[in-house]
């Protein structure tokens, strides 16, 4: 069994407490030879420039690079609201998105039976929910230049921020799409502004010849961003793989997210090119969900998605689909019996922490594996 590599990264808010529960986790996995991992672990974002002044050291980035995966928790809160923009926390986090080249970001939403009357909309509108996200990540708008604010001198600021794509970048991003529609149900939705955007109508257009050349036997349709985030809270069950740029791909996958009942539900992988002669393909693996400073430190944060987000790891970086199968499986147990974190309690279930959801997961891990 080779032995992997993992550089875990807590953050900042509740991403520590959450990280505790991957780690028991591992531990499990080691302990029972399901996998062997190594794991060092490092500071990013505010606990980053508490300590460094930066939201990440090029230590870590370098590590990040040698490590065979990336498990990352959260960044940023208001501690840090004052403090210079380019070490603000989430520049750390942009910066490894962008330093480890981790273009195509994959948030799954699915809805566990148990979680549907969680949700803000009807049960029959998300029973049943298992879709996926592709987001662009290293692109667009959240990196183009200019990116500037300038003092015009009459009292008036500019704010001006670029969205940019080149052809390349949505072809790559356009066919993780479309492979993992090909082992999903087959179904892939575009979504952008060609209405009124030039990279709409480029994204358009790479994305129908990429389909023309290479995927015919995937069923494209095109969707207007706007629009499709109204069919995502009207019938969100029309759609398999959602593939859209850096900043729709963030604001739909918080939708997204409500849609299976929690923000506290929602992991993710963040992934690059893989390389032709190691086949190993750089990644990260973190919640959706953000630092929660709201909740830090009370023991009551969610810890699935950041378990379910190590799951992704061990399918998409370690090719262990078993064992992620059955992190899924337990996360669906646990919530089957009843228990439930603040942010998913319903009426008749037991209400429990971060650790005892975690354990619990575990418990049902264990009675998995006998
Ligand atoms: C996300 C987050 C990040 C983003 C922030 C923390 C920089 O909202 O991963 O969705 O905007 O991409
Ligand atoms: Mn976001």
């Amino acid at each position: 069994m080779p032995t992997y590599n993992l550089l875990l990264l807590p953050g900042d808010g509740i991403g520590p407490e959450v990280m505790a529960e991957v780690k028991k986790i591992i531990a499990w996995l080691n302990a029972h030879g399901m996998g062997t991992f190594e794991t060092d672990e490092g500071l990013v974002g505010g606990a980053c420039y508490d300590a460094h002044g930066v939201a990440v050291t090029d230590e870590i980035i370098a590590k990040a690079k040698a490590a065979d995966a990336v498990i990352f928790g959260a960044v940023g809160g208001p501690k840090w609201d004052k403090v210079p923009y380019d070490v603000r926390p989430e520049a750390g986090l942009l910066r490894l998105r962008k330093d480890l080249a981790l273009f195509g970001n994959l948030r799954p939403a699915i809805c566990y039976p148990a979680l549907a009357e969680s949700s803000s909309l009807k049960r029959d509108v998300v029973d049943g929910l298992d879709m996926v996200i592709v987001r662009e990540l290293t692109g667009g708008v959240y990196f183009g230049e200019p990116k500037t604010i300038t003092d015009l001198g009459n009292g008036q600021k500019r704010a001006v921020d670029t969205q940019v794509y080149d052809t390349y970048e949505i072809e790559r991003i356009a066919r993780v799409a479309f492979e993992l529609a090909r082992k999903r149900r087959n179904k892939v939705t575009s979504m952008e502004k060609r209405n009124v955007m030039k990279t709409g109508v480029l994204w358009n257009e790479v994305v129908t010849q990429v389909h023309a050349r290479e995927f015919k036997d995937v069923q494209l349709e095109h969707q207007l961003a706007d629009s499709g985030g109204m069919q995502l809270v009207r019938w969100p069950k029309q759609f398999d793989v959602i593939v859209t740029d850096n900043l729709f791909g963030d604001v739909l996958s918080d939708i997204a997210a409500m849609l299976t009942g929690s923000l506290g539900m929602l992991p993710s992988a963040s992934l690059g090119e893989t390389d032709p002669k190691t086949r190993k393909r750089r990644a990260l693996y973190e919640p959706v969900h953000g630092s929660a400073p709201d909740i830090a430190g009370k023991g009551v944060a969610n810890p699935t998605a950041m378990i379910a987000s190590f799951g992704m790891a061990l399918r998409y970086s370690f090719d262990m689909g078993r064992a992620a199968d059955m992190i899924d499986q337990a996360i669906a147990a646990a919530l089957a019996k009843g228990l439930r974190t603040a942010d998913i309690k319903s009426d008749g279930c037991k209400l429990v922490g971060t650790t005892e959801m975690g354990d619990a997961i575990l418990t049902e891990l264990e009675r998995l594996a006998a």
